[in-house]
């Protein structure tokens, strides 16, 4: 019997900031734990540290700019354009701050997937960690979803509890939100690459298969 040898998933990742879930990606894909290759990177702002963990990586950027997102409709499509061009089967988004409009998700139909640092439904937005740590919740954590045009509202693939332990501040909270992403999106991913995720047409949610 012949062993069957899966192709590695082309993946394009979208970031806004310091790219630290980028770097655990490039890390489990170096590592051999993740079957994916990243074809290209596409960064919201010219600042982003993220660019430079890119680099360093030897994937190529799309480095966008305030003035590029004044047409949000003709930044996307751009943006769609290059995730096409470099071949990419998944839109990854990792901490992308700016809005991901029909131009890309119809181009990658039930294939645009977020991380959210919260518990989705609870806990929406920019300023998720702060917001659930301010309200007093005793459990926050991750969510990785696909994307979909209702803002942070698409089908859950997988959520990772993090427990608020008592008293602490929150920097200690969002470091433990940082760590159970850096495990939670490369093993989501990897799911993706083994095929192992789909969307049942009918509910919308998610099935993982064994
Ligand atoms: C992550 O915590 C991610 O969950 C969050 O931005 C951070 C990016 O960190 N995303 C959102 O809040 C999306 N609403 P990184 O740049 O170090 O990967």
């Amino acid at each position: 019997m012949t062993a069957q040898v899966q192709e590695p998933l082309n993946i394009g990742v979208l970031i806004s900031g310091s790219g630290s879930n980028l770097q655990s990606l490039i890390d489990h894909i170096e590592e051999g734990t993740l079957s994916a290759k990243i074809s290209l990177v596409v960064s919201s702002r010219p600042d982003a540290y993220g660019i430079e963990r890119a680099k360093k990586a030897g994937i190529p950027v799309l480095v966008m700019n305030r003035e590029a997102y004044a047409d949000t409709s003709a930044a996307n499509q751009r943006i769609a354009d290059a995730l096409k061009v470099a071949g990419a089967e998944y839109v990854v988004m990792a901490g992308y701050m700016r809005m991901v409009t029909a131009e890309i998700l119809n181009a990658f139909p039930d294939r645009v997937v977020n991380l959210h640092p919260a518990l989705l439904p609870s806990f929406k937005g920019a300023h998720a960690i702060e917001d659930a740590y301010n309200f007093g919740v005793k459990v926050t954590g991750v969510t990785v979803h696909f994307a979909n045009a209702d803002y942070d509202k698409g089908p859950i693939i997988a959520q990772q509890p993090v427990e608020v332990r008592e008293g602490e501040p929150i920097e200690a909270l969002e470091e433990r939100i940082h760590s159970a992403e850096h495990e939670l999106y490369p093993h989501v991913i990897q799911l993706l690459a083994e095929g192992r995720v789909s969307v049942c047409p009918e509910t919308r949610k998610v099935r993982i298969s064994n």
